[in-house]
């Protein structure tokens, strides 16, 4: 990024790493460097970038590009923040609404769900409201739709290709995002209030469901033949992500150690996803600001480190990512380009404590 960082790669280039007695003079000397020159981050300066204390958002990434790849997490919301929010004037579908085909649900229940969004979506992001009131009204609208979906005995098999007909879209820039994390070995929690089955079909269509992805999120529950009975485990929805965070995130071994969190979100529930995380060092919370954007702005503005108003791209936290993983990565280039990332074990989590809707 800087001069500071610049500095760093003539060092290294110079191979004075190699001599033992000067590493600790040079590292402070760099670390001096850093802290007197505080150099940007360009993409920041966007104006659609919004902060409310720069200097607190430049010391935290800093910090975490000081400890290093090695003790970051991201923690992210998928629908409307991994995915686009729109694309050419039409809403992108959410993972409920790739859903609504033929294929999967009839006109019935299209007519349902719609009316369903139409009544609650309003109420989730209204500024007006907080988020004790919401919640009620959001286990009624999850409670709702998980119902008629279980009523249409929806097919396993028929959810790819639902996904593969849908208009479905990750924002631009995702393969980079995805591949910086994967290269650097840096674990992705994806933690949804959609629908998990769905997810993993959309990210692995788009070949970057890598070996650091875990996701937390509703999952179907078939039967044997194949068919949808129920959902797994506690139903999740956009304003209890903290109990999945402390029930579940908190148990995830693969995020032990690493006390810096970016965490990504497109809802203020979004922002009790990194509850679990214990003993966190640095936490940056970046929020995409889709809809509504006058209302909620000041929310946003008070609530999130930064605040993206109608980005539809992974530029922003790409650039984060890309300085906090720079020049700390000594194993770098070609020993992470030699790690194939193409295969998907299952790693999936969902809340198991209560089946979902309870069996008869
Ligand atoms: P997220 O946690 O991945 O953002 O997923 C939750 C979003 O899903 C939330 O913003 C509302 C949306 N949603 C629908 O679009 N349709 C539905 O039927 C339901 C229940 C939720
Ligand atoms: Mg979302």
């Amino acid at each position: 990024m800087g001069t500071g960082a610049n500095l760093g790669i003539s060092l290294l280039d110079l191979k004075v790493y190699h001599i033992p007695w000067i590493y600790t003079p040079v590292r402070t000397v760099l670390a001096i460097w850093h802290q007197l020159t505080k150099t940007e981050i360009p993409e920041l300066a966007k104006c659609s970038v919004l902060m409310r204390e720069r200097s607190r958002v430049e010391e935290t990434i800093h910090a975490m590009q000081r400890a290093g790849a090695g003790s970051l997490q991201v923690i992210s919301d998928f629908d409307m923040t991994l995915t686009r929010f729109a694309h050419n004037g039409k809403r992108v579908p959410t993972t409920h609404n790739i859903l609504d085909n033929r294929l999967l649900i009839n006109e019935d229940c299209t007519r349902k769900m719609r009316e369903l969004l139409n009544t609650y979506y309003p109420i989730e992001i209204d500024a007006s409201r907080s988020a004790e009131e919401k919640l009620p009204l959001m286990v009624e609208w999850w409670t709702k739709v998980h119902e008629l979906l279980i009523e249409q005995k929806i097919r396993r098999d028929m959810l790819a290709h639902a996904v593969k007909e849908s208009s479905a879209m990750l924002r631009d820039g995702y393969k980079v995002f995805f591949e910086c994390l994967a290269e650097h070995q840096v674990p992705l929690l994806i933690f949804s209030a959609g629908v998990g089955d769905v997810l993993e079909e959309v990210i692995r269509q788009n070949h970057v469901f890598h070996p650091n992805i875990h996701i937390i999120s509703n999952y179907m529950d078939f039967d044997q033949t194949g068919v949808l009975q129920a959902f797994k485990g506690q139903l999740i929805h956009t304003f209890n992500k903290r109990e999945g965070a402390l029930s579940h995130a908190a148990g995830l071994r693969e995020l032990q150690g690493r006390p810096n969190v970016v965490l990504m979100g497109d809802s203020l529930g979004d922002l009790t996803m990194a509850d679990g995380v214990s003993e966190p060092q640095n936490v940056l919370t970046i929020g995409f600001l889709n809809d509504q954007v006058e209302e909620r702005k000041e929310s946003y503005i008070n609530s999130f480190d930064v605040v993206l108003v109608k980005d539809e791209t992974l530029d922003i936290p790409n650039a984060i990512l890309r300085y906090i993983t720079s020049s700390r990565d000594e194993c770098g280039g070609m020993m992470t380009l030699l790690l194939s990332p193409v295969q998907t074990p299952s790693r999936a989590w969902s809340m198991p404590e209560i089946t979902y809707p309870i069996p008869m």
